[in-house]
């Protein structure tokens, strides 16, 4: 089987033209990523680390977010090349296993000008794509790309994955002007990238020299001209109580002149409203004729990048802990495809399996302790698996393979 998966690798390496690829297994990674020095912000370490939990020690290894509450900036250059006229397909994994509250996942592409010592937030970059949590309204997929000098977001909304696992995030840009967004190999969005993007103005817009005709009768309904009121619709709201007559005690001379107090009139039929029927002139909504937008210009380069030359993490992360691996841009998305799959699916199943174990060997350790104390403390330890449960159970609802 590892055989068989090596020569269909070595079959895609042959078609394939990989332009960086970074696996983070020792610490050369240190020379050759660039921490920013931005002024004004500390920025956050990152540590080679397999994490808690794994399924190779060795190749597991990624870069992990290693202080809390901190942003992080680091970057990589490569030799530059261009997508032009073929796929262009970033790839990598990305591990919360910290249970994530808050933080940024993705990657960013950079053009040569990225000045790496002075990375930061505003840095201009080309494209930026991964997951982004922050608390449970936000738990998306962003895909930004820069056009023109102006960041585009995606308009759809990509739910990434929230749980302590190694998960691939995939982006294929395709000549074609096609993208696919792939989360474990499996397609979560596609599309045309005119029409999920605001890259170009509107093809076609409303006619300005246009506008409603005067006589053009856009009113469903109207009173019915030939309703009229009836003649003895009209009676005051309010009358002079009739049962009401003056105390005996009243002195007009002391308590003014007696009148009955008003109460509301039985006969009172409110204002009268002529009823309403159909409107036999109707001629619907008045509907705007569009004519092409002379704004409008096709692009059928908006997929490409004149220079891919960098890539970098620039993140805000509360609690630390994520790692990020196995960074690859092809022109092949089969290929990544065969890699990631390679990568990603023994990781993930190595990893819940080692997760489980530590927590039945915690969960074990935990009863033992409640079963030999007194009982005051077996009380307490109790206490303490009910909240091991509720954290496992916690963990069993993220999971969502
Ligand atoms: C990670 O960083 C900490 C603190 O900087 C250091 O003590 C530790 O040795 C590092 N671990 C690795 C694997 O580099
Ligand atoms: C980073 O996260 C680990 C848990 O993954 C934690 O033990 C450690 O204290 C954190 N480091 C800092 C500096 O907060
Ligand atoms: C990069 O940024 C640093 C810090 O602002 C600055 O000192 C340096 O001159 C810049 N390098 C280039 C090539 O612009
Ligand atoms: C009002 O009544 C006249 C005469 O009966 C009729 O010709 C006309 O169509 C009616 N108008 C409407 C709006 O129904």
């Amino acid at each position: 089987m590892f055989h068989f998966c090596v020569v269909i690798l070595l079959l895609y390496t042959a078609r394939a033209e990989i332009f960086f690829e970074e696996v983070f297994n020792d610490d050369s990674w240190e020379n050759n990523w660039v921490y920013s020095e931005h002024k004004g912000i500390e920025f956050g370490r990152f540590n080679l680390s397999h994490g808690e939990f794994w399924s190779d020690p060795e190749s597991d290894k990624g870069i992990k977010t290693w202080q809390e509450a901190r942003f992080y900036a680091l970057s990589r250059k490569f030799k530059p090349f261009s997508n032009e006229n073929k796929p262009f397909v970033l790839q990598f994994t990305v591990k919360h296993e910290q249970s994530i509250d808050c933080g940024g996942g993705y990657i960013k592409v950079f053009d040569c000008s990225l000045n790496q010592t002075d990375m930061h937030g505003d840095s201009p970059y080309l494209i930026m794509f991964g997951p982004d949590i922050c608390g449970p309204g936000t738990k998306k997929v962003h895909v930004i790309i820069n056009y023109k000098g102006k960041n585009h977001a995606i308009k759809k909304d990509i739910r990434c994955k929230d749980d302590i696992y190694t998960h691939l995030y995939t982006l294929i840009i395709r000549p074609d002007q096609t993208y696919e967004v792939l989360i474990d190999n499996e397609k979560v969005e596609y599309g045309q990238l005119e029409d999920d993007w605001d890259f170009l103005p509107p093809k076609k817009i409303k006619d300005p020299s246009k506008s409603k005709p005067e006589d053009w009768d856009d009113r469903p309904t109207i009173s019915d001209p030939n309703d009229t009121k009836p003649e003895n619709w009209d009676k005051p709201e309010h009358i002079p109580d009739p049962d009401a007559s003056k105390p005996e005690d009243w002195e007009d001379e002391m308590d003014g002149e007696w009148e009955a107090p008003v109460i509301d009139n039985p006969e009172y039929k409110g204002v009268w409203k002529q009823k309403q029927i159909d409107n036999p002139n109707y001629k619907g909504p008045w509907e705007y004729p569009e004519i092409d937008n002379p704004e409008y210009m096709a692009d059928p380069k908006l997929y490409a990048k004149e220079e891919i030359c960098a890539v970098g993490f620039d993140l805000w992360q509360v609690k630390n802990g994520t790692i990020f691996d196995n960074i690859l841009l092809t022109d092949d998305p089969e290929y990544a495809h065969e890699n990631g799959h390679q990568i990603w699916k023994l990781r993930i199943e190595g990893e819940k399996k080692m997760k489980k174990e530590q927590d039945d060997l915690e969960k074990s350790k935990k009863e033992t302790i409640a079963n030999t104390d007194t009982e005051k403390v077996e009380n307490d330890g109790d206490e303490e698996d009910d909240v091991q449960d509720n954290v496992l159970s916690d963990i069993e609802e993220h999971d969502e393979l």
